[in-house]
């Protein structure tokens, strides 16, 4: 498996903090259409749940200028919006608490800096070059697996030559699978924590 071609812009993290991953995932792995809408049919009410309580514990939001979250408290968290719109960091004027962030003007320390952040748990919620860019750090991903597929879409990781799942893609990058637990039976879906593997 080729590792992505920049972990650089990733620096060293200090021990307290911890990066997790987020992301409900298609069955043919992807995470968004060809257009780049996530469907109703990967959509689920207990992935949410789920996923709005791991930011509500979260020091920091990470994402793409085309994802967002959501929901009542959004505004509430602090978060790095990632586009290459600016150099460096700028504070985004759409959002409150929110910073701007190219990864090619800054580091990742330092716009944590910037946005008064360097403790805690950073949640990275996508969308396919942002789980890349993070994907040689995270200490755990949260894998919500959906059954319905999304022919043409966009998945979640952005290695896809050679074809590998998310699961070896993971592997790949030293992460190994917890319990997959049955968050909605009904519906399929299915959550697993992959955690790094021990030096
Ligand atoms: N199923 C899931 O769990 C999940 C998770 C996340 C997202 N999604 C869905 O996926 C869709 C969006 O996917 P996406 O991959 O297009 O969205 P995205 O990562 O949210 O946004 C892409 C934009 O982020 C910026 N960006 C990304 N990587 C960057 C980098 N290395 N340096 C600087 N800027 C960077 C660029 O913004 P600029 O154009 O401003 O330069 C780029 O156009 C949405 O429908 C969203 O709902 C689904």
């Amino acid at each position: 498996m080729t590792k992505p071609a920049y972990p650089a812009i990733v620096g060293a993290m200090n021990g307290t903090q911890r990066i997790e991953g987020y992301a409900i995932v298609a069955a043919d792995g992807m995470i968004a259409d060809a257009a780049g809408v996530m469907p109703d049919s990967i959509r689920n009410d207990a992935d949410q749940k789920f996923l709005q309580a791991g930011l509500d514990r979260a020091a920091v939001v990470v994402h793409g200028r085309h994802s967002h979250e959501g929901g009542p408290r959004a505004a509430r968290r602090k978060r790095l919006v990632l586009t290459r719109r600016i150099a460096a960091t700028a504070p985004d004027p759409s959002q409150p608490n929110a910073l701007l962030w190219n990864p090619a003007g800054a580091t990742f320390e330092q716009a944590l800096a910037a946005l008064g952040a360097t403790d805690g748990t950073i949640a990275i919620i996508g969308g396919t070059e942002v789980f890349g860019l993070f994907l040689p750090r995270f200490d755990a991903f949260h894998l919500t697996r959906a059954p319905a597929r999304i022919p043409g879409g966009r998945p979640v990781f952005p290695q896809t030559s050679p074809p590998a799942t998310p699961e070896e893609i993971l592997t790949a990058h030293g992460l190994n699978p917890g319990l997959r637990r049955d968050i909605d039976a009904a519906a399929g879906i299915t959550l697993t924590t992959w955690e790094r593997r021990g030096e």
